[in-house]
């Protein structure tokens, strides 16, 4: 039987991979339902090719929960940026369907609300959180294959590995003072300006070690981040016995985002496989937190909890849209990170989406007001 898919951030770098995928595989995938942010030709021609589906576009939070719900989906793809699906992936856990998860900042500042979700999910289709809630970020992707059939009582050190990013050669002056054309070009993954910023300043891996954190359920001390500018291995998971087992692919986000729709069966001839013999030497190296503060901010807000995670997010959002307005240099996104999390972090852990809505308003409302240093001024 085919799998009534719903995805919301249809028209993005993630959702438009996703629609190539289910178009290759008419026999196993049905879109029910698509949302977009706003009316373009992306929108006309993702709405032409699936004239079946719902269409939502520049719906709210409770707009997006209502079509999770009405169009009755078994999987959803979430691909929006920002917080706005965080009630309808809930919602979508709750109400049976898997939900394959690109969007960092509903698993950062969602933390414990959506893991609950995944885990009531899992007990009630007698199944794991994992395949209910599916990673598709590249590197959690790699540690949900490294860590299949696994006892997670034997799990020692998860690792991340880093691309290290344009700047990764970088001295330390001469990042602070970056302007957008060099952070944005990325050496190895071709993605959207934000989280191509955020694998600039290395913030991106500080996410994606919370990311881990939560998804995994291990306390921050045990994931590990390794730099590694080949982008062939994705992650790494050490285990108790000093076996390491790595995952290994192309930097394509094909494979993760087919890995999750696909979830238990892998599917035909998705990407290329990696010639290692052609690829030649791969290298690892720790990273450099005195030249990417925004990665040792991020690390401290994982180990500090919820609110510290939901002010890094919300505050690294507004710093990198004020840096792409070109309004500071790259060396400002850090000084509004550590000052947002530092003013916020403090206070009674958000318990409900409402509360973390406003957590998420109240950090940006800051980030954006706070004055930037002379020096780092573009
Ligand atoms: N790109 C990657 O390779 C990659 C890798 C790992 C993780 N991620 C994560 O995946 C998420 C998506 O990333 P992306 O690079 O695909 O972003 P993107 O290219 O900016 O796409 C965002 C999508 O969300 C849509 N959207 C915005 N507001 C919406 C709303 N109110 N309702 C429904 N849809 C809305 C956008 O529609 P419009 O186009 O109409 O504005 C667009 O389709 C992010 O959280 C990112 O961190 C991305």
């Amino acid at each position: 039987m085919r799998q009534r898919v719903a995805i919301l951030g249809a028209t993005g770098s993630i959702g438009s991979q996703a629609l190539d995928i289910i178009a290759q595989n008419p026999e196993r995938f049905e879109v029910v339902a698509l949302a977009c942010g706003r009316r373009s030709d992306a929108a006309d021609a993702v709405a032409a090719a699936h004239p079946a589906a719902t269409l939502l576009v520049g719906g709210d939070s409770s707009e997006l929960e209502r079509l999770v719900l009405s169009s009755a989906p078994d999987l959803v793809l979430v691909a929006t940026t920002g917080l706005v699906a965080l009630p309808a992936t809930i919602a979508a856990l709750d109400s049976g369907a898997a939900v394959a998860i690109a969007n960092k900042e509903t698993i950062v500042a969602g933390g414990e609300l959506v893991m609950a979700g995944a885990r009531r999910a899992a007990q009630a289709a007698k199944s794991t959180p994992l395949e209910r809630l599916r990673p598709v970020d590249s590197e959690h992707s790699a540690l949900w294959q490294c860590l299949n059939g696994e006892d997670p009582a034997g799990v020692e050190r998860l690792w991340l590995t880093a691309s290290g990013g344009p700047f990764r050669t970088w001295e330390a002056e001469r990042i602070s003072a970056a302007l957008p054309a060099e952070a944005l070009k990325h050496p190895t993954w071709s993605m959207g300006a934000k989280i191509t910023i955020d694998s600039a300043s290395l913030v991106n891996k500080g996410l994606e070690a919370i990311e881990a954190q939560r998804l995994y359920g291990v306390p921050m001390e045990r994931v590990g981040i390794l730099v590694h500018p080949e982008s062939v291995v994705h992650a790494l998971v050490t285990f108790s016995d000093g076996s390491t087992i790595a995952q290994l692919a192309s930097a394509d986000m094909r494979g993760p985002i087919g890995y999750a729709l696909g979830y238990p069966q892998r599917m035909e001839r998705l990407i290329p496989p990696v010639d290692l013999a052609a690829r030649g030497a791969l290298t690892f190296d720790a990273p450099d937190l005195a030249r990417f503060p925004g990665l040792a901010i991020a690390l401290a807000a994982g180990r500090s909890g919820v609110r510290a995670t939901s002010a890094l997010i919300a505050a690294d959002d507004v710093a990198v849209s004020r840096f792409l307005a070109g309004e500071c240099r790259f060396g400002a996104i850090p000084v509004i990170l550590e000052a947002t999390v530092a003013a916020l972090e403090g206070g009674a852990t958000p318990t409900s989406v409402e509360a973390l809505l406003e957590l998420d308003a109240e950090a940006r409302a800051y980030a954006t007001a706070l004055p930037i240093p002379e020096v780092l001024r573009a």
